[in-house]
């Protein structure tokens, strides 16, 4: 069965509202389980759209450094709160837009829910900020809303068909791409949900 499309039709979420409903999609910690089968040892991290901070402290607890973003203060503090002091020091915190933020250069660059609220029109520049920040052998981890999701007509927003994945992982090793079609609640009610969890690599000889 598909719902109806929702009362909203906007990944614009009450602001408060984005801090606390979407631990249950939380892939954090399946992507540093990777990170640490391959043998690697934890690098620098930066948490974009954080959110909460519940990846950003689970990185830190696995020993990570951690620049954590948000254009929400409430969030940044937040996130400060969640953190454990003895993982504090390794913790860095900046509330700013990440859209259009000098990104440092960094291991893994994780956006839990995040990019989905990035203007289509700024996502191009944002992407392309993200690859050129990481590493060689660096990650991103990120999920991607579909083009068949209730709300990927929002001008806010940006949403992918699957050819258009190509384009964007091209050149990259990608190690995890997931895509889910379901109805089920929102923060406002029911809608038909679309979208793509990836992790991709960037190759050690590239300066992509
Ligand atoms: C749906 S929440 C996800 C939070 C967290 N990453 C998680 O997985 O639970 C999206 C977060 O991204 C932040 N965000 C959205 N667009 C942003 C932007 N352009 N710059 C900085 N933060 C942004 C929001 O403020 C919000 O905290």
């Amino acid at each position: 069965m598909r719902f109806p499309a929702g009362r909203r039709t906007s990944w614009a979420a009450p602001a408060t509202r984005c801090l606390t409903p979407y631990a249950q999609w939380r892939h954090a910690a399946a992507v540093l389980d990777r990170w640490q089968a391959s043998g690697h040892g934890p690098g620098f991290a930066v948490d974009l759209g954080c959110g909460d901070g519940a990846d950003t402290a689970e990185l830190l607890r696995r020993g990570w450094t951690v620049l954590a973003v948000d254009r929400q203060p409430a969030a940044i503090a937040l996130a400060e709160h969640n953190v454990p002091d003895h993982d504090r020091p390794r913790l860095r915190t900046l509330a700013a837009d990440f859209t259009a933020l000098a990104l440092p250069a960094a291991d893994l660059i994780y956006c839990g829910w995040s990019l989905p609220h990035c203007p289509a029109t700024r996502f191009p520049g944002t992407w392309h900020a993200i690859r050129a920040a990481l590493r060689p052998r660096g990650r991103i981890a990120t999920h991607l809303p579909g083009h068949r999701d209730d709300w990927a007509p929002d001008p806010a927003a940006s949403a992918f068909r699957s050819d258009a994945l190509d384009t964007l992982l091209a050149g990259m090793d990608v190690e995890y791409l997931e895509a889910t079609e379901e109805d089920r609640d929102s923060f406002d009610g029911p809608k038909h949900w679309h979208y793509y969890e990836i992790i991709a690599r960037k190759p050690a000889e590239t300066g992509r």
